[in-house]
């Protein structure tokens, strides 16, 4: 596929997805949204690639939305359609059994904000600023984002993020819980690449089950707890975890190979 609105790029086993169009300060329209959707599948079918980080061009915007020349043309129907289809496409990345990092850095408003929240875990660079602006565009977060704020930061500030519209910067999005890390603008991809690369070296099959078990956590229709009975024993029966308790009763440290 040719992408007109991304830029993708591997390193060390890490695929760096960047947002390119930052004359619109990285605003995701159908199209790019599309593409997002290619680059998020080629993150669970390649095997060359251990984990990825999202990011946006420019030092001004990570993501500034959805591209509101197009939401302003919708109608009731598309508009539902539209909303299914960026659900469906944030939580495929949300359920990626590789770890996908968002390096937010600059204006993460609402469908970007989405998209960073859709990712595993968030690091911010200092000038970032997040929100969810869509209350006044008389509409609200429709790509998961009325559900993932209130899981990351609870009710209350949920509430109050999507009701005044109000932009949080960094530091505030890291007290809240929002982001994990604030660094400085030099610091935000080696930051992620740090999470990424250790991550990469533990055995693949015990990271996808996790990520499973925290998502299954806040999936109303299922047991997170049988979930993770599950999840426990297909590790049992990988030989990475012969390898990893083998390695610790050898004193020795372990090598996996992710099966
Ligand atoms: N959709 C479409 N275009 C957008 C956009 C969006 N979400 N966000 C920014 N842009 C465009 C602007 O229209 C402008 O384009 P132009 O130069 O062709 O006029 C360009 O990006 C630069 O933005 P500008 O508003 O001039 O920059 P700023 O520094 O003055 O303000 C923001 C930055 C982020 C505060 C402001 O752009 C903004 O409020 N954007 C919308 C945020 C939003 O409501 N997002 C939710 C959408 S559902």
């Amino acid at each position: 596929m040719e992408l007109k609105n991304i830029k993708l790029e591997q390193k060390e086993g890490i695929l760096i997805i960047t947002v390119n169009r930052p004359e619109k300060l990285n605003a995701l329209n159908f199209e790019t949204l599309n593409e997002l959707h290619y680059c998020v599948k080629k993150i669970y079918d390649e095997p060359t690639i251990h984990g990825a980080v999202i990011t946006g061009s420019g030092d001004k915007a990570f993501v500034a939305g959805a591209d509101i020349s197009e939401i302003a043309k919708l109608n009731e129907i598309n508009g539902r359609k539209s909303a299914e289809t960026g659900q469906e496409i944030f939580q495929m990345l949300e359920n990626s059994p590789k770890l996908v990092i968002a390096a937010v850095n600059g204006y993460a408003l609402g469908g970007g904000c989405e998209l960073s929240m859709a990712c595993h875990i968030r690091v911010a660079s200092q000038n970032a600023k997040f929100g969810q602006p869509e209350i006044n565009l008389g509409i609200l977060p429709g790509y998961g984002g009325t559900q993932r704020i209130t899981w990351l930061v609870g009710k209350g500030k949920a509430m109050e993020l999507m009701l005044t519209g109000d932009m949080i910067d960094a530091v505030e999005a890291e007290r809240i819980g929002l982001v994990n890390y604030v660094v400085s603008a030099e610091e935000l991809l080696p930051k992620c690449f740090e999470i990424l690369k250790k991550v990469a070296e533990k055995p693949a099959i015990s990271v996808g089950l996790i990520i499973d078990c925290v998502n299954s956590a806040f999936n109303k229709g299922e047991n997170g707890f049988q979930t993770e009975a599950n999840a426990f024993a297909n590790c049992i029966s990988t030989d990475d975890f012969h390898e990893g308790t083998q390695a610790f009763l050898e004193k020795r440290k372990p090598i996996f190979h992710g099966k």
